[in-house]
């Protein structure tokens, strides 16, 4: 990239949420329907340039090196559009921007490619701008974006209106060695991404069930969290899964994201915890694949299981990880 005073280069990490954020009470502004609660990813980031230009004419994107594609790209478009809006520029950007995971997965998140984006747009432009006010933003480039800002564990309290829907850091990363051992059980791309699962989430009758009751179940992670309890974690976060799957698989039009193996998955996991007592849960996203929730003495042992369970599974391993940070120019 060529010498410019507007250019910035972050990185941010994903997330895997242990209460889940799904569905919207506005979509537009992604004012989420609950508060959620997840964990940083070490292992998982994006690594993002965002050059701002008065000469440039039109946003441009690459990813991983190569030219995105037109729907990439109009996402990341519409998400400037918006931080142009609130940041009070016309300028337009150069983004490069890169994954350390392999592209197409299944475990890429929009989370940390929108964080990462997020604050390497408004640094590039030179404000400074407060932690809280930097999760508001990438927010609304994706929900689970806003989580990867701050570090550690992190819950995104839903808030009434854009300034007061932000997450805040529960406790750094240090505090507590969990380990996500991610089953990867399908690499194909998801046919329906979140973005548009939030929008049908409201046509399940059990959506307004799971809102009703999620506080709580909230309230319980975090305490669980800050005891280091890893017994009260497991039941809530397979629980709070389970309770977003059936929203997914009662909505309309229906959506399916198991697969026969995560099932197989999900089951050895609880059997490996109840029936043994090895200390580990699962939980899914907007996919089939498996993410296992395991405390690090007990690591070595689940992913060697995990392993034993079928050849089609591969396997990611990440400790907790920071939130979103800048780095020198490449
Ligand atoms: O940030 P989005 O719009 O990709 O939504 C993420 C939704 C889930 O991953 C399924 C749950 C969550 O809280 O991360």
């Amino acid at each position: 990239m060529p010498n410019s005073k507007y250019i910035a280069r972050a990185r941010a990490h994903s997330n895997i949420a242990f209460i889940k954020y799904w569905g919207n009470r506005d979509d537009a502004l992604r004012l989420p329907a609950n508060s959620s609660l997840s964990m940083n990813l070490a292992a998982l980031h994006s690594t993002t340039t965002v050059e701002w230009s008065e000469e440039r004419s039109a946003d441009s994107l690459t990813i991983n090196d190569a030219e995105a594609g037109a729907a990439a790209l109009e996402r990341v478009r519409a998400h400037l559009n918006l931080l142009r809006e609130r940041l009070g520029t016309s300028m337009f950007a150069r983004v490069e921007s890169s994954n350390n995971f392999p592209m197409g997965a299944g475990i890429a998140s929009s989370a940390s490619a929108f964080a990462a984006l997020t604050l390497a747009a408004v640094a590039a432009l030179g404000v400074e701008v407060p932690q809280r006010q930097l999760s508001t933003l990438a927010r609304l480039g994706s929900g689970s974006a806003s989580r990867s800002i701050p570090g550690g564990f992190v819950e995104w309290l839903a808030g009434d209106f854009h300034e007061t829907s932000y997450a805040e850091s529960i406790a750094e990363r240090e505090h507590w060695d969990l380990v996500d051992i991610i089953a990867i059980v399908s690499r194909r791309h998801k046919r329906v991404g979140s973005s548009a699962g939030h929008r049908t989430a409201d046509t399940s009758v059990l959506q307004s069930a799971r809102v009703e009751t999620v506080d709580e179940r909230l309230r319980k992670v975090k305490g669980a969290i800050m005891n280091r309890d890893f017994s009260a974690l497991a039941g809530i976060v397979e629980a709070d899964s389970n309770l977003m799957h059936a929203v997914m698989m009662t909505s309309d039009p229906a959506l399916f994201y198991w697969l026969p193996l995560s099932l197989a998955v999900m089951q050895a996991a609880r059997r490996w915890r109840l029936e043994e007592g090895l200390r580990v849960c699962y939980t899914l996203d907007a996919g089939p694949n498996v993410h296992c929730i395991c405390v690090a003495a007990d690591a070595e042992r689940v992913a060697g299981r995990l392993a034993a369970l079928s050849p089609d599974i591969e396997i990611v391993r990440s400790g907790p990880g920071p939130g979103a940070f800048l780095l020198p120019r490449a």
